[in-house]
């Protein structure tokens, strides 16, 4: 990448409030509001050009200094914020608004890009330029700039694990988590799937939100997991989490495990849960030290 090809885009994007300011001065031609307008106009344009002179010498240092791709934008939040509006304008229809993926047509979580050890910014910046071949994801001709600034926003968007050692001891915690988690829980092949597989959820969550999903699991229910109860025409009632549903149709995963499909025109009801059902594990049953047994057991390839 050339540091001048990204300056002039950087360029263009500092001063894209000014321009637009300054347009708007243009239309209101009369007396003091242009006045103001055109002084704020002055302003931003004195900012804007400031800020441009420091930020190219910053790209041109980072770029000699370091002589690789690194992001050059790294660490300014405009630059995920503006990356952010590409990001809605050109990839949600794939990717989904909040970037977690479309599974009909396998287009990824990009919320887990960063979980995986092998990503980098400049990898990112590579299959968003390229494309991956053999997929319908495209190739991209958008100036460096703007590609970094979606690096910029998929990165803050990024879950990350967590990253220090838990002070606790997975042998024991192994047992608890048969005793406890795995009738709904799956660790590598063992388990149940009433709710998600735990195998890598400690390098996609943070030690405060796993605490948090064990003491009060309805504060924030896992997606694809909602937990619906409805009643069929032989008045039974099923309890479950939601599998697929639209406006015909619904289908459960019910809390014995089986996946049944219902269509709704058949149901005497469907009643949104607000409870996951998951129960609630407090320090009574199961302590500090023992949650963080299980925790280190989930971090273990044990
Ligand atoms: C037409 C649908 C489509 C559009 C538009 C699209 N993508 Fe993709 N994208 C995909 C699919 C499908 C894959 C999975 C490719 C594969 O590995 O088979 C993918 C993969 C990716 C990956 C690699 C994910 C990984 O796990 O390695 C990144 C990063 C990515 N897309 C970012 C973007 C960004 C940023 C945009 C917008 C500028 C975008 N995509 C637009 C469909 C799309
Ligand atoms: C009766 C079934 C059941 C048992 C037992 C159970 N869970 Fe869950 N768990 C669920 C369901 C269903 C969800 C998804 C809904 C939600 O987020 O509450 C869930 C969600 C979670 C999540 C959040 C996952 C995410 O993607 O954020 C974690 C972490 C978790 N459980 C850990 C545990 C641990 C640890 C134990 C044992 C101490 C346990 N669960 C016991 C059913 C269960």
């Amino acid at each position: 990448m050339s540091t001048y090809k990204a300056s002039f885009a950087y360029f263009r994007y500092i001063l894209a409030p000014f321009s637009v300011c300054y347009d708007d001065a243009s239309v209101h031609i009369m007396g003091l509001r242009k006045k103001v307008e055109n002084s704020i106009c002055r302003l931003k344009s004195y900012l804007a050009t400031k800020s441009f002179c420091l930020i190219s010498a910053l790209l041109f240092l980072s770029q000699s200094v370091t002589g690789q791709e690194v992001n050059p934008l790294d660490g300014d939040p405009r630059a995920a914020r503006v990356g952010g509006s590409i990001f809605r304008a050109q990839c949600a229809t794939c990717h989904g608004a909040d970037a977690k993926g479309i599974d009909s047509i396998d287009a990824p979580d990009l919320t887990l890009l960063y979980t995986d050890s092998g990503t980098s910014d400049e990898s990112v910046f590579s299959t968003i330029r390229d494309g991956v071949s053999g997929s319908i994801m495209p190739a991209h001709t958008f100036p460096d700039t703007e590609i970094w600034m979606l690096v910029s926003y998929l990165r803050s968007i990024g879950l990350s694990g967590i990253s220090t050692e838990v002070d606790g001891d997975p042998v024991p915690g192994e047992l608890l988590f048969s005793q406890n988690c795995s009738t709904c829980h799956r660790k590598g092949n063992q388990g149940g799937a009433l709710g998600p597989n735990l195998s890598r959820i400690t390098q996609v969550r943070s030690l405060e939100v796993l605490i948090n999903s064990v003491r009060n699991p309805s504060a924030s229910i896992a997606r694809g997991y909602k937990p619906v109860s409805v009643i069929t025409e032989d008045n039974e009632q099923v309890k479950g989490v939601i599998k697929r549903e639209d406006a015909f149709s619904i289908q459960i995963m019910d809390t014995d495990q089986y996946l049944r499909g219902f269509s709704k025109m058949s149901l005497r009801g469907i009643a949104y849960e607000e409870q996951s059902w998951m129960p609630v594990f407090s320090e009574s049953e199961l302590t500090k030290q023992e949650l963080n047994n299980i925790i280190s057991f989930l971090q273990s390839s044990l």
